[in-house]
């Protein structure tokens, strides 16, 4: 299983569970061999440490430490463990100040993006069977460009999507949204901003239409939230995206193991208060073993990653992730500037974090297959084929090797050295 495809037939010569037991120095210098089999941080920094900070950083070894700690916990029992529920209690207020997100939002921790929005629909979806109770076969309107867990949730549900063709500029088309909308539709969607472009779609006007249509509206700022936040203490000015600031926004996903730097997995899942927030919860209590509470939609829930996230918020403050934030728009400047003096490249105007080049008169896959075969690992966007990089306050020393990389690759494949064959293979 994997970005790329499903999962490939592995086999292997002999048996790989062993009769018995190993070493402690054993096992782990085994361990280390494969950890080194992958692209070392400063090479694959694009798509395997992609907003998970640099390895080396202080803030990186408080993560581990807090989540080597908390690794045996588990928050499913928190109510009978006073300091997971501090834990727990302390990462959500923290979330709501660093957001700045009014009091009376509620919050819940999942294990990442897909679940908070696996979340966000189920929430919408139990409103409307309390509210729309006439709605038998539900729909969602979302933009073409939201992110794919949406249909993931929708396939798993039976709950019809309409993914609707984005405007000129590729945000969303709020009035060919509208035209989507039938008597069968619960929800609509906007990204802040949208994982294939890095553009924000104008929320305002989403939830504008969803509050003249009577619908729930969410908020995916899984990529975004915890970096703009940042960002905009520095001045940048984004568009109006957040839960509370916007009246229509039912509810907002924002994930801390992207740009709030906490281990995988986790994420929230805002709700604008207690009555919205009620749609999300249940507790079944069918079964031998009496009530069964859980936070969302996992069972056992690692408090590795809550302690992760605490010891993250906690090392960094907010002066710490105002400075990463100053060393992400550097670092996305410096990218900007090397892309570009590479002849044929051309960065695209993107919102925040997610970085997008073309590369003129070369072919896409060829340059792409070029940069795995050095393992500097890009994402491909496909409409148009453009490269996408997920910036990080990363050193001078992943930008620059990763241009290197790029104007050797681009020669490559200029001469005809370097072609898209091998990456055929992964996809
Ligand atoms: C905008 C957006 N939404 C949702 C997700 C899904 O997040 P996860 O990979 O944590 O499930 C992503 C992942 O990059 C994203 O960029």
């Amino acid at each position: 299983m994997g970005y790329f495809g499903e999962g490939q037939d592995v086999t292997f010569d002999g048996p790989v569970f062993p009769t018995r037991g190993g070493t402690v120095e054993g096992v782990l210098a085994a361990l280390d061999e494969v950890y080194g089999m992958d692209a070392d941080p400063v090479r694959g920094h694009v798509m395997f440490y992609a907003t998970t900070l640099m390895e080396g950083h202080p803030a990186t070894e408080v993560c581990r430490r807090a989540y080597a700690k908390y690794m045996k916990k588990n928050m499913l029992v928190r109510e009978i463990a006073p300091g997971l529920q501090r834990l727990e209690q302390e990462v959500k207020r923290m979330a709501i100040e660093l957001l700045g997100l009014p009091d009376g939002t509620r919050v819940n921790m999942t294990s990442g993006g897909s679940e908070s929005l696996y979340c966000g629909i189920n929430a919408a979806y139990q409103w409307a069977k309390d509210v729309k109770p006439e709605i038998t076969q539900p729909e969602i309107v979302i933009p073409y460009s939201a992110h794919a867990a949406f249909s993931k949730w929708c396939h798993y549900t039976g709950i019809k999507i309409k993914r609707v063709p984005l405007g000129p500029g590729y945000r969303a088309n709020v009035e060919a949204m509208e035209e989507a909308i039938t008597p069968n539709t619960i929800m609509l969607a906007g990204s802040a901003p949208c994982w294939p472009y890095g553009l924000y779609d104008p929320i305002e006007s989403i939830a504008a239409l969803a509050e003249k249509r009577g619908l729930w509206m969410h908020v995916d700022a899984c990529i975004g939230g915890y970096q703009a936040a940042f960002v905009e203490k520095l001045g940048v000015k984004l568009p109006n995206w957040r839960i509370g600031q916007i009246p229509g926004v039912c509810s907002m996903s924002a994930d801390l193991h992207k740009h709030a730097y906490a281990a995988k997995p986790l994420s929230t899942i805002f709700f604008k208060n207690k009555e919205l927030q009620k749609y999300h919860w249940f507790h079944p209590a069918d079964w031998p073993s009496g009530p069964y509470a859980t936070e969302a939609l996992m069972g056992s829930f690692p408090a590795s990653s809550v302690a992760s996230a605490w010891a993250v918020m906690k090392y960094l403050g907010e002066e710490g992730y105002i400075e990463l934030a100053k060393a992400t728009l550097e670092a996305r400047k410096r990218y900007v500037e090397g892309i570009n003096s590479v002849d044929g490249m051309r960065c695209w105007d993107t919102d925040l974090c997610v970085l997008l080049f073309e590369t003129g008169a070369l072919d896409t896959l060829a340059v792409m297959a070029g940069l795995f075969e050095r393992q500097s690992f890009v994402f491909p966007i496909y409409q148009p084929m453009l490269i996408q990089v997920a910036v990080d306050p990363v050193s001078v020393e992943v930008t620059d090797t990763f241009v290197r990389t790029l104007r050797e690759v681009a020669q490559g494949v200029r001469e005809g050295k370097i072609t898209s064959e091998p990456l055929m293979k992964l996809m």
